[in-house]
């Protein structure tokens, strides 16, 4: 009988675990610059903790259990309901704002595909008992630092403020669980389900067509200046794009220079309330998001007691994912590819491709003896940058053609002159 790993998780050998160590090291060193103090909860947890507050999504699919005693108990799909818990329970006392980072494995019965795992790693923190928006935009810093210092090129940063969608659903009286859906089906960006339950619910007209421009609005400043005029006189959501504003501002001086306002956010948990932010890296395709946080009410609910709290997790499998695949693309590809026009020119390709190399550029040359189409199709699925094409007439004056792969354009350049051609461009 063969025994398999259960669906969704894996096993990470040692070259993975390096890779992994590495990451979880420097993200370690980056939030205690920040002050934050590493902690450590359980694995597993009372029930209750995720089923009050977490959002219909999330409890869908909690692992859950009873044990022996019969008392009904869960892995944890996430981390920030246990620090909630862990400061009520240990840290009332200390003095504020409370700085606390953990890194751990969380699980969530998913539909397991690339960058979804039923159990995965998240590596977050909480700042509790910080005013908003400079929490906010220390946190942001936070997480846009740890990506530069990780060396993770394309990512894109995006903020928005749940303070607008729910003001809006509260001033039209969708309040409660069917004001919970909107947001879960904005989340998933699930639009039909969203029209369909603004039907059931029987939603005002106007407030259906606002909550369908608002969740498409994405930009710089000029869009809360747009959405100021369409909310009206909706006493939250003035509030809330005020305090977006505010943030913005800040955020240039915590040196956060790109990001992207995002109306549209709504966060798979209940339990945000004000500002909220995501990272996504497109090329990691469907599962991009690779870190969700913001500002939330847990503590409050749990207790009654107003703390504002604000935090974000890194999907670590992601965030590993992600950089694994730029190192792949800095090192798998070349930079040149050299193109035989004919089988005749072939020793003469090989003899440039050679000079190329010794002169420390990347570069490849057709080994497969195809026609031109092809290596020209190949040489584009490497992502080369430029191809040297060597054809016979060329070749007589002592000549080869670069060909620019991004923008098409050609040029004859004098074998002589190619290294210091290249090294130019
Ligand atoms: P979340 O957006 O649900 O937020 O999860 C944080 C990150 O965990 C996501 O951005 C994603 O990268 C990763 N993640 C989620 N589900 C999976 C999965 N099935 N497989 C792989 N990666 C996954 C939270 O959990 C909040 N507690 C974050 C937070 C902290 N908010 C305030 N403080």
């Amino acid at each position: 009988m063969e025994i398999t790993r259960p669906r969704g998780t894996r096993d990470f050998l040692f070259k993975e675990m390096k890779k992994r160590k590495e990451v979880e090291e420097t993200l370690k060193k980056i939030f205690e610059t920040y002050g934050y103090h590493e902690i450590k909860t359980p694995i597993f947890e009372d029930l209750k903790l995720f089923t009050l507050k977490s959002g219909e999504e999330i409890v869908k699919q909690i692992y859950h259990f009873k044990d022996k005693a019969n008392r009904e108990l869960a892995l944890r799909p996430e981390l920030t309901a246990p620090v909630a818990r862990l400061y009520l329970n240990e840290m009332r006392k200390h003095p504020k704002p409370i700085k606390l980072y953990y890194y751990g494995s969380c699980f969530r019965y998913e539909r397991p595909q690339a960058g979804r795992f039923r159990q995965f790693w998240q590596f977050g923190c909480e700042l509790m008992g910080a005013e908003s928006p400079q929490a906010e935009a220390e946190v942001i810093a936070l997480a846009v630092h740890c990506l530069r210092e990780l060396g993770l090129k394309e990512y894109k940063l995006h903020i928005g403020h749940l303070g607008i969608l729910r003001g809006i659903l509260e001033d039209a009286g969708i309040k409660g669980e069917p004001q919970d859906r909107i947001m879960g089906l904005i989340d998933k960006g699930d639009l039909e389900g969203l029209k369909l339950h603004l039907e059931n619910i029987k939603a005002d007209k106007t407030v259906k067509n606002l909550l369908l421009s608002i969740i498409g609005m994405k930009g710089g400043l000029e869009v809360l200046e747009n959405l100021e005029s369409m909310v009206g006189s909706c006493e939250p959501a003035l509030e809330s794009i005020e305090d977006l504003r505010r943030l913005v501002m800040l955020l240039d001086d915590f040196k956060v220079e790109k990001y992207n306002l995002d109306l549209g956010i709504a966060r798979g948990l209940d339990y945000y309330t004000g500002i909220v932010f995501e990272i996504y890296v497109p090329s990691l395709g469907a599962q991009k998001q690779i870190c969700g946080g913001g500002t939330y009410n847990l503590i409050e609910l749990f207790s009654g007691e107003k703390i504002q709290s604000t935090g974000f997790a890194f999907g670590f499998d992601r965030l590993v994912a992600a950089l694994k695949r730029q190192e792949n693309e800095i090192f798998q590809f070349a930079k040149v590819f050299v193109a035989p026009v004919s089988d005749s020119t072939r020793p003469s390709a090989y003899r440039i491709v050679q000079g190329l190399r010794e002169a420390g550029i990347p570069s490849d040359v057709d080994l497969s003896s195809r026609k031109l189409r092809k290596i020209l199709s190949y040489a584009d699925h490497l992502n080369v940058e430029k191809v040297v094409l060597v054809g016979e007439r060329d070749l007589k004056d002592g000549k080869v053609t670069v060909k620019d792969m991004k923008t098409g354009t050609q040029e004859l350049v004098e074998i002589d002159k190619i290294i210091e051609y290249l090294k130019e461009e």
